[in-house]
């Protein structure tokens, strides 16, 4: 019996409370992460990377306090909360992206703030003081993710809200038949519902979903290498903002793989933010020289294109590993040139791009690790390099076949590019093959 006298919360209540609370964040956050790729809208898939990072330190939070408290198995005894877990997992299996986005930001995550609010209010704040410092950051962090979802969501179209409604409202009943969040788990069978209860596990498509403003194209990699600073600012903002597919990917690691340690998941969700923020970065500059993303330049999932449609997760896994690698070096270089050039600010954003790079090759080994035990070294290291071979193969046959889909994009960029103003020191701007930076542009796309 939960207690609902103010203030009194027995330690074992408390504990149990919040593990149902972590196993909830955790859950919905897994289920943003294996979604975010299937979202064709661009502001969702920005708020979408955050957000997950965002409730990947919230879970990670709330199952340290469980830990300090008495009845610390946080990541045993899984039938405790099986009914809840059984509507989370359904969270992804929608039909449209206001059904998941709607499902998540107007079911879940209300009833998430609801519950913490409900904690907050109920137990001693002298007694319980480690519980309430953390919910009170979660429950200020998921208002803010409220507020963002709410303009978003005014944008979107009304028929797609409204054919959303009954999505939400049974999603809404089964969390209610489980237990509810606040509360204890009913272990009762999913609430059954025709077309709702019954729609299969949602499955990663090999290719991401892109918004429908932008235009088609095949590579984000340029045809040919950058001849002006500008252009080889521009290059690097498009190399950035593509990054996308870089969010995309380690998201998906999260849904695709479940049974994963908590701390691969949570060091994941940060990868995937990371990529995003990459993206952004590119956005960003992009912007400033007059460009629009994905109608100036080309916003593709090319890696995904040239990899996981032909070879599946697990290549996606070592080719992203093996650019990584390549990565600190590239935009250490680029940082260099950027900055001696007289742009400081696409320096900026290498500099940070590169400081997070450290983090990804780590977790990517940790991925190595996890989906292939026991495999030797130097059998990842062939395979990783054969990815990354065969990946740098189809981008350079895509290139000479002139099926790279930039016929539409490459005079509207140099055409920009000519419009832009100087740079302070063009004369550190190195054409291809005499700089680290651009010795091999081809092939140099990062993650
Ligand atoms: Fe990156
Ligand atoms: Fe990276």
């Amino acid at each position: 019996m939960i207690a609902v006298h103010p203030n009194l919360h027995e330690v074992e209540q408390a504990s149990s409370l919040q593990r149902r609370l972590y196993r909830t964040l955790r859950e919905t956050m897994r289920a943003m992460a294996g979604r975010i790729s299937g979202v064709a809208n661009w502001e969702a898939k920005k708020m979408l990377a955050r957000h997950i990072w965002l409730d990947a330190e919230h879970a990670e939070a709330v199952r340290s306090r469980v830990l300090e408290l008495r009845f610390p198995r946080v990541d045993v005894d899984l039938e405790v909360d099986a009914a809840l877990i059984r509507v989370l997992e359904k969270l992804p299996s929608t039909l449209s992206d206001e059904e998941f986005l709607g499902g998540v930001y107007q079911v879940i995550k209300p009833a998430v703030l609801a519950a913490v609010e409900r904690y907050l209010k109920q137990s001693d704040p002298l007694d319980d003081a480690p519980s309430h410092r953390v919910l009170a950051i979660v429950a200020t962090e998921l208002r803010d993710e409220l507020a963002t979802f709410d303009v978003g969501w005014a944008n979107r179209p009304a028929s797609g809200r409204k054919a959303a409604q009954p999505w939400c409202e049974w999603l809404g009943e089964a969390i209610g038949h489980a237990g509810g969040i606040f509360g204890r788990d009913s272990a009762a069978p999913l609430l059954e519902s025709a077309g709702f209860s019954d729609r299969p596990r949602y499955e990663i498509a090999p290719s991401p979903a892109r918004d429908p403003r932008w235009l088609p194209a095949v590579t984000q990699v340029p045809p040919r290498p950058p001849r002006t600073p500008q252009e080889q600012q521009v290059w690097v903002a498009i190399d950035h903002v593509n990054e996308l597919w870089a969010c995309e990917l380690p998201a998906a690691f999260i849904w695709h793989y479940p049974g994963m340690p908590w701390s691969l998941y949570r060091d994941t969700a940060r990868w995937a933010y990371d990529e995003m923020r990459h993206a952004m970065m590119g956005e960003r500059r992009l912007l400033a020289y007059g460009f629009e993303v994905g109608i100036d330049v080309p916003m593709v999932p090319d890696h995904w294109v040239g990899i996981c449609v032909r070879r599946g997760m697990e290549a996606m896994l070592l080719a992203v590993h093996g650019l990584e690698q390549g990565g600190p070096k590239w935009k250490a270089a680029l940082k260099e040139e950027l900055w001696r050039m007289g742009d400081p600010y696409s320096a900026q954003d290498c500099d940070y791009d590169w400081a997070d790079e450290a983090g990804h090759i780590r977790y990517g080994q940790d991925w190595l690790k996890a989906i292939f035990p026991g495999a030797p070294k130097s059998e990842l290291i062939r395979r990783t390099q054969e990815e990354v071979a065969l990946w740098k193969e189809w981008i350079a046959g895509t290139h000479r076949s002139g099926e790279h889909g930039y016929d539409a994009f490459l005079p509207r960029i140099e055409a920009k590019c000519a419009q832009m103003p100087g740079l302070a020191n063009p004369e550190y701007f190195r054409p291809l093959g005499s700089s680290a930076a651009t010795a091999s542009y081809e092939a140099a796309d990062s993650a």
